[in-house]
């Protein structure tokens, strides 16, 4: 068995790339795009944590929690980057539990740029980083029912569909119910040497 999770063993956080996107930390001067492209409703309506409006200063006080969260081996955050254009397109992350070896995947992806696949290709690219590099066993994702997208996002990811966790959050004073989905790693193992 693979000793618990320890991304300080990494130092720094990584740069990952795929054919279209480029992984990358955040950095401070991305507050504006952050704010400009995650205070858009329509990325807020489907997510937890994303506030609405966004208040100005957020996404910097968020982007500062990144450095810290990596070096105690509790969150990868990454900015996924557009590599055509150079622009921000969206942010990624895992939530680590390094005492359990599992971590839950969450990303939101530009309001322009939906639909091209982009959600897919980031995510792939995290969980290939979290099985091989940061050795997890299992990656979980929950989507609102309503939120259709996703739910084929982690379908095409291979993930399996656990369940659903009825009513489990309130979003805009309303009762979201969440579908959760995951992924163990000797599941994506063949699927990683299939491609
Ligand atoms: C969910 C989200 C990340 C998807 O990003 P994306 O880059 O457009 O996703 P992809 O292009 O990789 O895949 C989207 C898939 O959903 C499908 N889809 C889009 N809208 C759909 C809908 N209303 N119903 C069913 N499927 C839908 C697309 O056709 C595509 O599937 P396909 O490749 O089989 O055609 C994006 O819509 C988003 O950021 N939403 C707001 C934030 C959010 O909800 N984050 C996730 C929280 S769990």
């Amino acid at each position: 068995m693979r000793p618990p999770v320890d991304v300080r063993a990494q130092s720094e956080q990584p740069t990952l790339t795929t054919e279209r996107l480029t992984l990358r930390p955040f950095i401070a001067d991305d507050a504006f795009d952050v704010e400009r492209l995650a205070g858009m409703r329509e990325i807020a309506d489907t997510t937890l944590n994303i506030p609405h409006p966004y208040p100005h200063g957020g996404a910097a006080e968020w982007i500062l929690t990144h450095g810290p969260a990596w070096n105690e081996g509790s969150n990868a955050t990454f900015a996924i980057v557009d590599n055509a254009t150079h622009r921000l397109a969206g942010a990624i992350s895992l939530m680590i539990k390094p005492e359990h070896r599992r971590a839950e995947l969450g990303y939101w992806i530009a309001l322009n740029c939906w639909n091209r696949g982009y959600a897919t290709e980031a995510s792939q690219r995290l969980i290939d980083f979290g099985f091989e590099v940061l050795g997890l066993h299992r990656i979980e994702a929950r989507h609102f029912v309503r939120n259709r997208a996703s739910g084929r996002v982690m379908q095409k990811l291979g993930m399996q569909h656990e369940g659903i966790e009825r009513d489990w959050a309130i979003k805009w004073d309303r009762f979201e119910t969440l579908a959760v989905y995951s992924i163990l790693e000797p599941e994506w193992r063949p699927a990683r040497a299939g491609r």
